[in-house]
């Protein structure tokens, strides 16, 4: 026994162990198959996740790729973003989001979340499309006026589970001719309701098309690196698939020059199998946030996260903001609680965008948000008692002097 130690319970910030051994069997068949086979690279079992992961989506193409930093760049490229382009973001997002955007050769530019979501803020936008930028009269181009650069594609990114408010974003792109990539590299399943449409719509079947990972703690991961692209655009998905096998639609008759970024044989075959659980593991996270949700509302100090009648988020991340996060945080470790933060430095202050010139107070709502928001543990795992736990510890640390909120607080859910 530790001689200091107070801890009474172990509630990891995320459990991958657990699933992996649920389906052992099914991921260990997958790996016979495949060195039966010695298909490593392409063949059945990517056409065959192909074909399911685009279905789960609602889109008519699915082209894997290695990672979801890929997804994004091949996206970008495939749907004409061109070197010297900008790409518009948020700032609140994993720095993936811009790597990719930089790789397909444009410069990232930034406009601020909302407050409520932490996505891409449509009136920020807007701000941005017709304040910053105007229409060149030759080219009839989109010009930033500052960064005389053509403004040509705008990433939204759907983060922690939830969709960005899309139909004003696909309106403003609309309007000034730019395309639209969803970064939904954490919103597998996530949906959004678009008035434009009438009809709940899945993440990756909204934009021009979209971006997935499948990096492990995912809500869909493989057992390793992984990505993919979803799209409706039959030519830029023609246009994907050549890109990521080194430019070539026929074995070494190369007619651009692409990069290595298949999706290997193996990862679509474990993915698969996974897939035929997402939607049960989402409906899972989903209780568990609305667990959440109801026990953490009595308590003072604690924003929980908002999802607007417009949205189904997945819970990729669970998260809340109180204002001294970095105690709290410390607090929930010593009761043996992991958390995360995602992320603690906005991009636009981040080292490697020095040279950009932004400064504190660039994106206000995105720094606020910053030194605020803790991801608590959130799998589908998650079980009633771990959930009672760690808001018992979260109102232990806001409200010490006031008794701790009885367990019944954190009730089933009716499903
Ligand atoms: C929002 C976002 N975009 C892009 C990526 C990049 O995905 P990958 O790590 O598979 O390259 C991630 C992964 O963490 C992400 O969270």
């Amino acid at each position: 026994m530790s001689n200091m130690s107070t801890t009474t319970v172990q509630i990891p910030f995320l459990d991958l162990v657990t699933p992996h051994k649920e389906l052992e069997e099914e991921l260990l068949s997958t790996l016979r198959d495949t060195l039966g086979t010695a298909g490593f690279v392409g063949g059945p079992k990517v056409e065959e996740f192909e074909r399911d992961f685009a279905k789960f989506c609602g889109a008519a193409h699915c082209v894997g790729v290695a990672s979801g930093t890929d997804a994004v760049r091949f996206a970008l490229t495939a749907a004409g973003v061109k070197p010297g382009d900008i790409v518009v973001t948020v700032p609140h997002t994993f720095i993936a989001t811009t790597e990719a955007i930089s790789q397909a050769g444009a410069r990232p530019d930034f406009v601020d979340i909302d407050e409520r979501t932490y996505c891409m803020d449509p009136r920020k936008l807007e701000e941005y499309l017709e304040q910053h930028c105007s229409v060149d009269a030759n080219t009839g181009k989109l010009i930033h006026r500052k960064l005389q650069a053509p403004v040509t594609a705008v990433v939204p990114v759907h983060i922690y589970g939830q969709t960005a408010d899309m139909d004003p974003i696909l309106d403003l792109a609309h309007k000034y001719n730019l395309v639209v990539i969803e970064d939904a590299c954490q919103a597998h399943g996530a949906e959004y309701f678009s008035k434009k449409s009438n009809a709940w719509r899945k993440a990756g079947s909204i934009g021009h098309a979209a971006a997935f990972s499948f990096y492990p703690g995912k809500n869909l991961g493989a057992c390793g690196e992984a990505g993919a692209v979803t799209t409706d655009n039959e030519a830029m998905a023609r246009t994907m698939r050549m890109i990521r096998d080194h430019g070539q639609a026929q074995k070494y008759y190369h007619q651009i020059e692409g990069y290595n970024g298949r999706l290997d044989a193996l990862q679509a075959g474990f993915l698969s199998t996974k897939l035929r659980h997402l939607a049960n593991w989402n409906r899972q996270r989903q209780d568990a946030a609305k667990r959440y949700d109801q026990a953490l509302a009595g308590i003072a100090g604690v924003v929980a996260p908002v999802c607007p009648d417009s949205a189904r988020s997945v819970y990729h991340l669970y998260v809340i903001r109180v204002s001294d996060r970095d105690a709290l945080q410390k607090h929930l470790a010593k009761a043996g609680i992991g958390t995360g933060i995602h992320y603690p430095v906005p991009l636009h202050l981040q080292e490697a965008y020095r040279h950009f010139n932004y400064r504190t107070g660039s994106f206000p709502v995105c720094e606020r948000v910053a030194s605020e928001i803790l991801s608590l543990p959130m799998y589908p795992q998650l079980r009633i008692d771990q959930i009672q736990s760690v808001v018992r510890e979260v109102a232990a640390f806001l409200s010490p002097l006031r008794a701790t909120p009885k367990a019944e607080q954190v009730q089933p859910v009716a499903l």
